[in-house]
């Protein structure tokens, strides 16, 4: 089984070319559900089958919503005997990630096997001098992933090593900077609408923790926030706002 979280389709274009790739068709998301209650979510699986966790690096480190459902949810039998593997996609470094996963696993009883990581086009704007990529830089990683898939999908049948996008300064990033980012830089209160919102509500329909209501005409944003960006990323309006951070910046989904 390949289950995955992914805001603005990266990690879900990843998923599902990995489980074509693995001759996996149990592909699935984390249900909003499950994101918003993680201790009521329950997964299993075929143990014939590595359990593929799939998420995109945030912070240098998993997205603390995918986090709290690894952490806190029930598994069934399958799940306890099957194989676990690690695969996150990110802009351009995951730091420890890796290790960061590795620990919940530990922690669990589960048996892991590799962890892989997949550079993609760069999704967050929310800080000064972080934006989408420039021109031509989210075309060449998308060039290159099937290529990488291939090589990760390799790796996982013959228990290969681990695959790894990591640049400096690794232990700072996810042990210092991603606790500081999940208690002070994931609020979504800065949210907001400009004068370009039309009220279609494609950002509420589209987001996956069911986050956003409609009321008179306008996204309202609830607290139950992934910060994943796809309500920011797929307005046909580029009408979503988060504070002052995203002015200027660009857009990038998948799908
Ligand atoms: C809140 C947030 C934090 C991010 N942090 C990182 C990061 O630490 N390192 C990185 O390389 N990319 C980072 N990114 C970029 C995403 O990991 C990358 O674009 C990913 O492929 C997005 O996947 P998705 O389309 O499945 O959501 C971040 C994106 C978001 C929204
Ligand atoms: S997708 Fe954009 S235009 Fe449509 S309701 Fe949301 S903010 Fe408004
Ligand atoms: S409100 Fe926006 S950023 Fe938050 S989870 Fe929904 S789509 Fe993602």
């Amino acid at each position: 089984m390949i289950i995955w979280f992914s805001g603005t389709g990266n990690t879900r274009y990843a998923a599902e070319t990995l489980g074509k790739l693995l001759g996996d068709s149990d592909v699935r998301p984390f249900t909003p559900e499950m994101l918003r209650e993680p201790d009521k979510a329950f997964i299993d699986c075929d143990p014939a089958h590595p359990l593929v966790w799939a998420f995109p690096t945030y912070s240098w480190g998993i997205p603390p919503v995918v986090e709290a459902v690894m952490s806190r949810c029930r598994f069934g039998e399958g799940a306890l005997k099957a194989r676990h593997v690690m695969l996150t996609t990110c802009g351009d470094d995951m730091a420890y990630t890796d290790r960061q996963w590795r620990r919940i696993m530990k922690k669990r009883g589960l048996r892991t096997a590799g962890a892989y990581a997949l550079e993609m086009p760069n999704t967050y704007t929310l800080m000064k001098g972080f934006d989408v990529d420039p021109a031509g830089l989210a075309e060449k990683k998308l060039e290159a992933a099937p290529e990488a898939l291939r090589r990760i999908a390799e790796a996982i049948k013959t228990d290969g090593r681990d695959i790894l996008v990591r640049l400096s300064f690794s232990w700072a990033k996810s042990a210092i900077v991603y606790p500081w980012f999940k208690r002070f830089a994931m609020s979504p209160k800065p949210f907001h609408v400009n004068a370009g919102c039309t009220g279609c509500g494609t950002c509420a329909r589209a987001c996956p923790m069911k986050n956003i209501a409609m009321r008179d005409g306008e996204p309202v944003w609830g607290d139950k926030c992934a910060l994943c960006l796809r309500c920011y990323h797929i307005c046909p309006r580029h009408a979503v706002a988060y504070g002052k951070a995203t002015d200027g910046k660009g857009q990038q989904l998948l799908k």
